[in-house]
């Protein structure tokens, strides 16, 4: 039984607390992309399962050992995504958005699905943010998406996020290294986990992320990417990182950055940070100029990029980022009897079509116990209703923090409520002036 109220391994309940968190970030970074040109395009939860063998790369992690894949009704084979950029190029080819106006510019929240062993900041299901344009090759387009990721972190306060870049070449520069990957490597073939051992014929590059101790140790002295780059992606890599300094953008070149998907091509970027323990990646992303051909739409170059959201709470909480106060009742309407508790139930409702949080009883409760849900809500303002204020046609309203009250009619209430909202407003706007 006790499976009926135990989540899934390495899932996570988002509680009704803590939800404001995840909706300001969202928000946020939402907005900032839609400043950037960015529009949001949701696509499935699911896809046949081939898309992400092409796309992310039948010999990564991911596609190898992490993705939940089963045979639908009719026999076809989906899988949950693992990851937002395979179904955002599928949905733009299907749809005819690379034949309009290019580049194309498309941001998306999704919840994406790996089968990898939990740990801190490690979900089975998690979050992204992510963005994706299609359609320029030039470096400027990669210093203007690493340019808004930063921005968006320096917006939500985030401090200590180092972003760390590297090249991973075109095919031309792929085909050397990989010759020099599996020199290096073949002389380890005996210390190799079986996984890697098949890799080395077919993508020796993949064993430089994988998870096993031993792989990822002998992976450590392995030849660098960046030496075996042509001189056309060497200027590309140039021009990105010329970019990126005039905007004063500091930045790392960290040679062995190669991500853990197949389909990237030259610039590769991740942002890490030190405090959240072993996965301090909080975003990663890069270009990917054969991906959109790969998977039968037109030959186009693409970039994009994609923050994980539970990383990212966990990097604002480490590092103090303010977030906004949760949001308050602003006012709870008691009652005594029937008659009051219906007069009530009409000023509430008046009340949020003015765009107002109100409450009243609806658990038939005691005058006690409704001040008692009223206090726990951390409503600002409460009355209570009964046979006089209802011949009188005015309350008693408390400010539930200072304990004064106020007489008033109940056709003034909106107006007063609003003037409260505005004076806790003007107090939070003169606290964070003198302590900023
Ligand atoms: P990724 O590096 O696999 O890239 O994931 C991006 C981010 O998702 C990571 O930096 C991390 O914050 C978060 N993440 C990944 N796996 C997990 C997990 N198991 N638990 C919690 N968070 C996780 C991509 O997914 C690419 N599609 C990014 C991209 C977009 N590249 C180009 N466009």
């Amino acid at each position: 039984m006790a499976l009926l109220t135990q989540a899934p391994k390495g899932t996570q309940d988002v509680l009704p607390r803590d939800s404001y968190k995840w909706q300001y970030v969202e928000g946020l970074a939402m907005e900032i992309a839609r400043l950037y040109g960015f529009q949001e395009m949701r696509v499935p939860t699911f896809e046949h399962t081939e898309l992400f063998n092409r796309s992310v790369g039948d010999t990564t992690d991911v596609v190898q050992k992490e993705m939940y894949t089963f045979l639908d009704k009719g026999n076809r084979s989906i899988t949950l995504r693992p990851e937002g950029t395979a179904g955002m190029a599928r949905a733009a080819v299907q749809n005819g958005l690379l034949n309009e106006a290019l580049p194309l510019k498309v941001s998306y929240l999704v919840s994406c699905f790996r089968y990898e062993k939990p740990q801190a900041g490690r979900l089975r299901e998690f979050h992204q943010f992510g963005a994706e344009v299609y359609g320029s090759d030039s470096p400027a387009c990669d210093a203007e998406v690493i340019a808004m990721v930063g921005e968006i972190f320096d917006t939500l306060g985030v401090r200590d996020l180092r972003l760390e870049l590297n090249s991973i070449g075109c095919p031309e520069c792929r085909a050397r290294y990989h010759k020099a990957l599996k020199e290096y490597f073949a002389a380890h073939m005996d210390e190799l986990c079986d996984t890697c051992r098949e890799r080395l014929e077919k993508n020796p590059m993949r064993i430089l992320d994988c998870k096993s101790p031993v792989c990822h140790k002998i992976a450590k002295d392995a030849p660098k990417v960046l030496d075996y780059i042509c001189e056309g992606c060497s200027a590309h890599f140039e021009g990105v990182k010329a970019r990126l300094d005039a905007l004063g953008m500091p930045y790392v070149v960290n040679p062995t950055i190669v991500r853990g998907l197949d389909y990237y091509t030259k610039t590769v970027f991740e942002f890490v940070t030190d405090q959240i323990g072993a996965q301090g990646t909080v975003c990663g992303g890069g270009r990917y100029d054969g991906l959109l051909a790969e998977i039968g739409g037109p030959k186009l170059p693409g970039i994009g990029f994609a923050m994980g959201i539970e990383r990212l709470l966990k990097v604002m909480d480490a590092c103090g980022a303010e977030f906004p106060e949760q949001p308050a009742c602003a006012i709870y309407i008691g009652s005594i009897g029937e008659a009051a508790s219906v007069k009530a139930f009409a000023l509430v409702n008046e009340l949020r079509e003015e765009g107002f949080w109100a409450e009243c009883d609806t658990m038939g409760r005691g005058v006690k116990a409704q001040m008692k849900y009223a206090d726990k809500l951390g409503c600002r303002l409460s009355c209570i209703l009964g046979d006089n204020e209802l011949e009188s046609g005015r309350a008693n309203v408390k400010n539930m923090r200072t304990g004064e009250t106020h007489e008033v009619a109940f056709d003034d209430l909106i107006d007063f409520v609003y003037d409260a909202q505005v004076a806790v407003l003007t107090e939070s706007i003169r606290e964070t002036e003198i302590n900023p």
